[in-house]
């Protein structure tokens, strides 16, 4: 097992720490928090025990207890933390999006590269089976690719304090929010993973007063078909996500938390696709990093980092095009 170190001590890094030890893929050995009482008590909502805790970001990263760090902090602080653990020589897991611009991808992309360590970029549904499969249902049938629909709309529970007056942090531009940066990337992996870099990018966002998109659409557009993208946080979308080939189409759920896939043909037959999906959805990227660090997988490893450039990209291009400016931009 790989020893791990943890910034952001909400909800999603309790499930991530969960996935490790189920797949026995990391052991949870740090955790940087800004005050000590939080980690104290992540420590011990897991049952922990023997674990570091730092209140200090120069002195967890030059803490010799860990070689990989797991990273859900806000979006815009994404940056400047794994840049930090990459200098201190640590592999690094950062949820997505893993960068607000371009520029902070790229100076992390050539940190990794030149001091040898891993950057991964936490797209966790890439990595679940119920996904691959679609994957390989889309690389059988390519020639018939003819569009795609997804969907990715969720109400915020953190949108009712930002109607109250406050400013949560996944509403403010500030810390990179939005919905195309939190709920938008899974969509845009999607489509990056299954059909490839798209030639152009057209985002059209409702922007809230705090200068974030709320929720938007999202044209991707390939030589031969478009993708359509429906993105938000402000409003529940129950629509189903679809790949067409011709006749037939795919039918999932969600376009970012895939739990059934369906096939249709043009009679209306609907059969669903056998699949498995794991009860925590980051246990796939968890054993997957892990492994890939463990047998030093370049190949993967390389093929990720494309994915994620290409993501990066698309989101800049897609909220730059629409006016949405974050605190990032003004850093250069
Ligand atoms: N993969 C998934 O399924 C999934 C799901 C949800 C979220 N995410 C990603 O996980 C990341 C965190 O999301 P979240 O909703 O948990 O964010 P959040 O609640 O705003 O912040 C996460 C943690 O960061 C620290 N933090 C909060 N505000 C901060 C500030 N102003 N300055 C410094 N540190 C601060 C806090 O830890 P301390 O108080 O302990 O310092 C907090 O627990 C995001 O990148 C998001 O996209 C991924």
């Amino acid at each position: 097992m790989i020893n791990l170190g943890i910034i952001g001590t909400n909800w999603i890094t309790e499930q991530f720490i969960r996935a490790t030890d189920e797949t026995k893929s990391f052991s949870l050995k740090h955790v940087f928090s800004r005050t000590e009482a939080k980690a104290n008590k992540f420590i011990k909502d897991l049952s922990k025990k023997d674990i570091q805790v730092s209140t200090d970001l120069d002195e967890f990263f030059s803490s010799s207890d860990f070689e990989a760090v797991y990273i859900a902090s806000p979006n815009g602080l994404h940056f400047q933390q794994a840049k930090l653990a990459l200098e201190h020589g640590k592999n690094v897991i950062v949820e997505k999006p893993s960068t607000s611009t371009v520029r902070e991808f790229t100076i992390l992309d050539d940190l990794a590269h030149k001091n040898g360590l891993f950057l991964f970029e936490a797209a966790r549904q890439i990595h679940e089976p119920i996904f691959k499969k679609i994957q390989h249902y889309v690389e059988n049938n390519r020639d018939e690719l003819s569009g795609a629909t997804l969907s990715y709309m969720k109400y915020s529970s953190r949108y009712d304090a930002y109607k109250a007056g406050e400013l949560p942090n996944i509403f403010n531009p500030k810390f990179s929010g939005g919905a195309l940066y939190d709920l938008g990337v899974y969509t845009v992996y999607d489509a990056v993973v299954l059909f490839g870099q798209p030639d152009s990018v057209n985002y059209v966002p409702e922007i809230l007063d705090s200068g974030i998109d709320g929720s938007g659409s999202l044209t991707l557009k390939y030589p031969k078909f478009d993708v359509n993208i429906i993105v938000g946080k402000t409003k529940n979308s129950y629509m189903t996500s679809e790949i067409y080939f011709n006749r037939k189409t795919l039918l999932m759920d969600s376009g970012g938390d895939i739990t059934h896939v369906k096939l249709a043909d043009d009679d209306k037959n609907i059969t669903t696709l056998p699949t498995s999906k794991s009860d925590n959805p980051m246990d796939s990227e968890a054993s997957e990093f892990a492994r890939i660090i463990n047998e030093n997988d370049q190949e993967t490893y390389e093929k990720l980092l494309k994915y994620a450039r290409i993501v990066n990209r698309i989101l800049e291009q897609a909220r730059t095009s629409a006016g949405l400016v974050f605190g990032a931009d003004e850093e250069k």
